[in-house]
C-alpha cells in the first residue's frame, strides 16, 4: 500500500520513491535486454529527425534501458548518454551496469532543477515522466538558456487544454485526499510549450507508435499482489491509452531550435 507519510513534505507529487518495485522492474528491463515501443519509438523520431553526434541528457532515465536502443537506432553519429533521475538506486545500477562504457554516464538529479545537466548537451529527451512531474516549466525554460540544446524528444501527455490531474494511489486510505499519496497525470498544450519556449523553437507533434497487440497484454508483475495497482498500467480502449479511470493522450513531441 501507498505510505504517504513517507514521501517529503515538499515532494508530495513523489510517488516514485514509494515504489520500489516499480524501479526495480525499470532495472530488469535494462537486464533484460527488453525494447519498449517508447524506446525504440524515441531512437527512431532521433534517427528521422537529428543530425550528427548526439549528446543525450535523458530526463528519468533511471538505470539506461532507452541508450542501448537509442544507439542501435541512430545512424548519423555518435550517441553519448547521461540519465539524470531521482532514484539513486536505478542511477547506482545503470552506474554498474554501464562501468566500461565511457559514453554513457549516470546522475541523480531533477527535472525540476535541470541546468547543470544541459550545459554540454545537444539534444534533450524524457519519455514517460513528465506528465508525473508538477511542472514542466523549469525545464522549458532552462531549455532555452542552454545554447548548447538543438533539440529535444518527449513523450508526454499532449491535448487542446492544460490540465492537471491528480490520482489517488490507495482504495482504503483516502486521508489528505490530494494532498498527499497521489500521482499527477498532467496534460498540456502545444501553445503552452511554444510560450515557454519563444519564438526560436519550432514543435512537431509527433504520433505515438506502439503494438496493440503487446499493449492489450501488457502488464506488470506488482499487479499479481496488488489488483488496485492496475490503475496505473496502461491500455488500450480502441484507439485511445487509459490508465485506471484517465485517457492518456501520449505523444511525441519534438523540439528543434530555431536559429544559430
Ligand atoms: C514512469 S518512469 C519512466 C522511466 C523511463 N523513461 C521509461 O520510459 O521507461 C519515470 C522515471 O522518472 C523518474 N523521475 C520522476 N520524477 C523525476 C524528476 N523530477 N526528475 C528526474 N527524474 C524523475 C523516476 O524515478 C522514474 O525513473
Amino acid at each position: 500500500m501507498f505510505d504517504a507519510m513517507n514521501t517529503r513534505d515538499d515532494e508530495h507529487w513523489n510517488y516514485f520513491t514509494q515504489d520500489r518495485q516499480y524501479s526495480d522492474l525499470l532495472k530488469q528491463r535494462l537486464n533484460d535486454g527488453v525494447k519498449m515501443d517508447s524506446a525504440s519509438t524515441m531512437g527512431r523520431y532521433l534517427n528521422e529527425n537529428a543530425t550528427g553526434d548526439l549528446a543525450i541528457v535523458d530526463f528519468g532515465g533511471g538505470p539506461g534501458h532507452y541508450y542501448p536502443v537509442i544507439a542501435d537506432r541512430y545512424e548519423h553519429g555518435s550517441v553519448d548518454y547521461h540519465s539524470v533521475d531521482i532514484d539513486a538506486d536505478n542511477i547506482a545500477f545503470g552506474t554498474c551496469h554501464f562501468g566500461h562504457n565511457a559514453h554513457a554516464r549516470f546522475s541523480v538529479g531533477s527535472a525540476l532543477d535541470p541546468a547543470e545537466f544541459l550545459v554540454d548537451r545537444n539534444c534533450v529527451i524524457s519519455a514517460n515522466t513528465l506528465p508525473h512531474i508538477p511542472t514542466i516549466e523549469p525545464l522549458l525554460t532552462a531549455i532555452t538558456a542552454a545554447p548548447s540544446v538543438r533539440f529535444f524528444l518527449f513523450r508526454m501527455l499532449i491535448g487542446e487544454e492544460c490540465v492537471q490531474i491528480k490520482k489517488h494511489l490507495s482504495d482504503t486510505s483516502f486521508e489528505d485526499l490530494f494532498e498527499r499519496g497521489y500521482q499527477h497525470n498532467n496534460i498540456y498544450s502545444l501553445p503552452y510549450l511554444q510560450s515557454l519556449l519563444g519564438e526560436t523553437w519550432s514543435l512537431d507533434r509527433l504520433p505515438d507508435l506502439y503494438d496493440i497487440d503487446r499493449l492489450a497484454g501488457h502488464s506488470v508483475p506488482m499487479q499479481a499482489t496488488d489488483h488496485f495497482y492496475s490503475n496505473r498500467v496502461s491500455r488500450p480502449v480502441g484507439d485511445m491509452i487509459f490508465k485506471g479511470d484517465i485517457y492518456m493522450p501520449w505523444t511525441f513531441v519534438l523540439g528543434t531550435r530555431t536559429t544559430e
